[in-house]
């Protein structure tokens, strides 16, 4: 006879020593589709639905998640001013939600769930549905995926990217193509996605690091043009973790859009820097023919993560003298005129950024860590880490509330300047990526160096060591939250809502 024991143990550790994990059985799921494009018109409806599918990477065959069958899912193409109606079905193993990342749309719509979180709404059950309403106010390239257990959900599948076509004709130069790349990675082991359990994260010290690289779901993607051509990558970070640091060499790439629209200039550069779940929009010139790569490059390595084969036929027409046009955004000069006095200002806020690893020698840093952690550097370390050993704080200055603790409260109009501060000496020093849910916000300056390029945001990238000033727009009321955007932390609870009040109420 079986004891409970017996089948709590049989149950419990048969993968890797992982407590109860998701099934990673493909057997009768329907295998993954290419993602598509969907061009929405105001008050259209969108069907979407979240299941699991069957997809190849390289040469594994594993249980993935995906929005309309396809990973990335379907990239959502809507006019700037638009709304739209979503209407949403949960066919995955898990509760979820969706997030409409960067979006400042209706606060009752922003998917993040109640339950842990101080949330807008509740889960989506299996089997479930919920109809979304999610509206555009500005240009750009943002994206959704769920808002419960993203370490699982946006690893195996759950993210897609949304275009915002501006209003303005002559907001972006003109190019001959627009690509949406979706830059990720993900941890096989033996030809299998690394376990995940249902009831506990892990990898919560550093993050789950992966070690295949993803452009658009494919391991390595061909990318097919004409010499001339002015092509417009829309790049977002959908990955846990890793921050990726783009090049591709032997073309000319031009900077010019960020999370949530423009930049104030449009510069010529040779590598942009994306943390988990920011955008980067460039402009990339291929004078010649030939064989180009896209690579992530780190100070150790180089990764291959997509070629791109350039034809000798040229492309009509040539874009090629207004792409060496370096443009200013007038909007962006003058709120530059305008916040010259809040550089020197003292925060209205202060954040501290800090890891408690109870028992743990100080693994990592010292005073003077490495400003970025590009690799699992401690695998082992990592793996066994979850929110009951390791612990993520945000702290507020003024009060020494931590997390879920902290109660911030704007009236919307506001201009908040916050201080973010990622102590080098706390016990495991590492970059986080900050983001603010339903508002924009500047760069205002690094370690007290100011920004001399200016674009609105919703997430940043604090270094470790590093003290980063932003100003918040509080122009969205409504409870949202902050916090890390690498999966496994927030999932530790490295966050904390905060409250936008409508002005004269
Ligand atoms: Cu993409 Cu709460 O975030
Ligand atoms: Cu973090």
């Amino acid at each position: 006879m079986k004891t409970n024991m017996d089948m709590n143990h049989t149950h419990g550790e048969d993968m890797d020593g992982v407590t109860d994990p998701f099934s990673q059985d493909t057997t009768g799921l329907p295998d993954a589709l290419a993602p598509q494009i969907v061009v929405l018109q105001h008050d259209d409806v969108l069907e979407l639905r979240a299941e699991q599918v069957r997809k190849r990477i390289g040469e594994a065959t594993v249980k993935m998640l995906a929005y309309n069958r396809s990973i990335p899912g379907p990239t959502l193409k809507v006019a700037q001013g638009s709304e739209v109606t979503v209407h949403f079905t949960n066919q995955t193993d898990l509760e979820t939600t969706v997030h409409w990342h960067g979006l400042r749309l209706d606060n009752r719509f922003d998917g993040v769930p109640t339950g842990a979180h101080q949330g807008m709404m509740a889960p989506v059950p299996i089997g479930g549905s919920f109809t979304y309403r999610v509206r555009f106010p500005d240009p750009g390239v943002y994206w959704y995926h769920p808002h419960l257990r993203e370490d699982y959900t946006q690893e195996l599948g759950l993210y897609a990217p949304i275009i915002v076509v501006p209003t303005d004709a002559a907001y972006w130069p003109p190019v001959n193509r627009e690509l949406t790349l979706t830059l990720d990675d993900i941890l096989l082991e033996e030809g299998k996605i690394a376990p995940f359990s249902r009831t506990l994260s892990d990898h919560t010290a550093m993050g789950r690091f992966g070690n295949v690289m993803l452009v658009n779901g494919e391991t390595s993607p061909q990318l097919s043009l004409s010499q001339g051509e002015v092509v417009r990558l829309y790049l977002v970070n959908t990955a846990n973790v890793r921050v990726f640091n783009v090049r591709l060499p032997g073309a000319r790439m031009k900077l010019v859009g960020s999370d949530n629209g423009r930049v104030e200039r449009e510069e010529f550069v040779e590598e942009v820097l994306l943390s988990p779940s920011e955008r980067t929009i460039v402009d990339v010139f291929f004078e010649h023919a030939g064989q180009y790569l896209l690579e992530h490059h780190t100070p150790e390595r180089t990764y291959p993560l997509a070629t791109v084969s350039v034809e000798a036929q040229p492309a009509q027409p040539s874009f090629a003298q207004a792409f060496f046009t370096l443009r200013t955004s007038a909007e962006l000069e003058a709120l530059r005129a305008k916040i010259a006095a809040e550089a020197d200002r003292q925060p209205d806020k202060t954040l501290a950024i800090v890891a408690e690893m109870p028992g743990m020698e100080h693994h990592a840093g010292g005073h003077h860590p490495e400003p970025i952690e590009w690799e699992d550097t401690m695998e082992e370390m990592n793996r066994m880490s979850t929110p009951q050993n390791m612990f993520w704080k945000l702290v507020d200055g003024a009060t020494g509330a931590a997390n879920h603790d902290i109660d911030w409260s704007f009236t919307d109009g506001d201009q908040v300047k916050v201080r973010i501060v990622n102590a080098a000496d706390s016990d495991h020093p590492m970059q986080h990526p900050i983001h603010f849910h339903g508002q924009r916000f500047l760069v205002l300056s690094r370690d007290g160096s100011s920004n001399e390029n200016l674009a609105w945001k919703d997430t940043v990238l604090v270094r470790a060591g590093e003290t980063v000033d932003i100003l918040v727009d509080m122009s969205n009321p409504g409870a949202w939250m902050v916090h890390c955007h690498i999966a496994e932390h927030l999932e530790s609870g490295m966050m904390f809502t905060y409250h936008v009040q409508e002005r004269g109420v």
